[in-house]
């Protein structure tokens, strides 16, 4: 997982997320986050992520950042990338209302560019203390921005997908992003590689 904030912006988020106490307040104190300036003066809602709808996660997925539905609905994956993750999470036999759905970054950054560097490394206390508190046991990271999050910055996704790894207690999966399973197209291996690494953690939570 990512190491220790590097700038002065990281480590005020840390600290502010390490204090709540629980997710309304996290919630409360990350919505007027401004610690990424070209981020906060673009965006229409800091999307801070969905709880499952009752008690502890049976897993969560993260994403990278909200796009524009979900920059406007303040949601995440509500767009294109998220209806092809419900279709997928079903076919799995994942159920979304038991997950939580968080990103690394809260913010959409403008033209749905990759985060830079800095805005995830801003942003990853309110990432870090949203899995401390929820405590979901199974991580499915969407996309490579999720998967370095948790496995490193050198992380390869074709090498690390299709097993789990575990990491301060729990399974971490690190998977396609349904973007690129919309970019590669229906048959492409993006998509039949994301539904196969779904099945396979819907089959560790049978
Ligand atoms: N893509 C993401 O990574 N997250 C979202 O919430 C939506 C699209």
């Amino acid at each position: 997982m990512r190491s220790a904030p590097v700038d002065a912006g990281a480590l005020a988020v840390a600290q502010t997320a390490a204090a709540a106490p629980d997710w309304q307040t996290l919630a409360e104190v990350n919505r007027p986050c401004v610690a990424c300036p070209e981020l906060a003066a673009t965006r229409q809602h800091v999307v801070v992520g969905d709880l499952p709808l009752v008690g502890r996660p049976r897993f969560a997925l993260v994403g990278e950042a909200p796009g524009a539905q979900e920059d406007e609905t303040g949601r995440p994956f509500v767009g294109r990338s998220g209806a092809l993750l419900d279709e997928l999470l079903a076919e799995a036999g994942l159920d979304r209302a038991q997950a939580a759905v968080l990103n690394v970054v809260k913010c959409r950054p403008p033209g749905n560019r990759t985060p830079k560097a800095p805005e995830v490394a801003r942003c990853s206390g309110w990432l870090r203390r949203q899995l401390e508190l929820l405590d979901p046991p199974v991580v499915v990271a969407l996309g490579l921005s999720a998967a370095k999050w948790f496995l490193g910055p050198r992380t390869v996704l074709a090498q690390v997908r299709a097993r789990p790894h575990e990491i301060e207690g729990r399974a971490v999966w690190a998977t396609y992003h349904p973007s690129a399973a919309i970019r590669f197209g229906p048959n492409g291996a993006p998509r039949a590689g994301l539904l196969a690494d779904l099945s396979a953690v819907a089959r560790t939570l049978r």
